[in-house]
């Protein structure tokens, strides 16, 4: 008899500001009824809006993040925090430096040695147990079907380390540090096993550029080549998909 929970696939589709409501407004109602919610975020373009949506619940109708304990995905390495590149800077400058939320990680991505770096790693998982774990987890998803930074071969068990970023992934970056060649090589990210135990997972995908590697992701084998297929395994995870892909994935519906 098997005893795995069922997998429940939420589809919610719809405008990307209408996704971005939805969203912020479910991670409001998490902090509200938790007000200690450990909360997994992410960085890119896609949540940007969502991090807007969650200055304004705070601003506008007082939801206390003082308690609420929250952990990045990734950072680039090397790369200092002060860095206007740097996920540290990102999450400072568009969400944390408007709420009131003191505990907030992001994976060190300063220079270090090897045994430093793997330590690091180590203490950052630590440091989501030591927190209860994560509530929820938002996600995007790159085009090599990465989430967080585990790119295509990524190990369903993988923990938080050091990876290399794949070519398609420092394409992407380059509009933010200006040369390919200011792009770094690698990063450190949560495993795929990390996000995996988070209890709830929100991921949203948004424009025409996603629509096959999350098509892929929903509905195509679970394999390490499509790292945000691993998510199929997860019983609690929501796939918001915006208008761009929703008229292109009339199967999903
Ligand atoms: C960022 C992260 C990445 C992004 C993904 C999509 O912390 O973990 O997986 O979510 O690369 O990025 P955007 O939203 O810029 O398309």
């Amino acid at each position: 008899m098997s005893t795995q929970s069922p997998c429940l696939k939420t589809v919610i589709t719809g405008e990307y500001p209408v996704l971005v409501r939805r969203i912020a407004a479910r991670i409001a109602e998490l902090v509200r009824f938790k007000p200690n919610a450990v909360l997994g975020l992410a960085t890119g373009a896609t949540p940007i809006p969502i991090y807007e949506a969650l200055v304004r619940y705070h601003r506008q109708e007082g939801i206390d993040f003082s308690r609420v304990v929250c952990f990045n995905l990734d950072e680039y390495y090397p790369i200092l925090p002060a860095s206007p590149q740097s996920y540290h800077h990102y999450m400072q400058n568009n969400l944390f430096r408007k709420i009131n939320c003191p505990t907030w990680h992001v994976p060190s991505g300063e220079a270090a040695s090897q045994d430093m770096i793997e330590e690091a790693c180590h203490q950052y998982e630590m440091q989501i147990q030591n927190a209860g774990g994560i509530d929820l987890q938002l996600l995007g998803i790159g085009r090599t079907g990465h989430i967080g930074f585990n790119e295509p071969g990524s190990q369903r068990h993988s923990r938080t380390r050091l990876v290399n970023l794949d070519r398609e992934t420092r394409e992407d970056a380059v509009a933010d540090f200006g040369s390919d060649k200011d792009v770094p090589r690698q990063a450190i990210t949560m495993g795929i096993g990390t996000i995996l135990e988070a209890r709830e997972i929100i991921l949203i995908a948004r424009g025409e550029k996603k629509r096959t590697i999350t098509q892929l992701a929903m509905d195509g084998p679970v394999v390490a080549e499509v790292p945000a297929s691993y998510l199929q395994e997860h019983p609690r995870v929501s796939w918001y998909l915006d208008g761009a892909l929703e008229n292109n994935l009339p199967q999903l519906l």
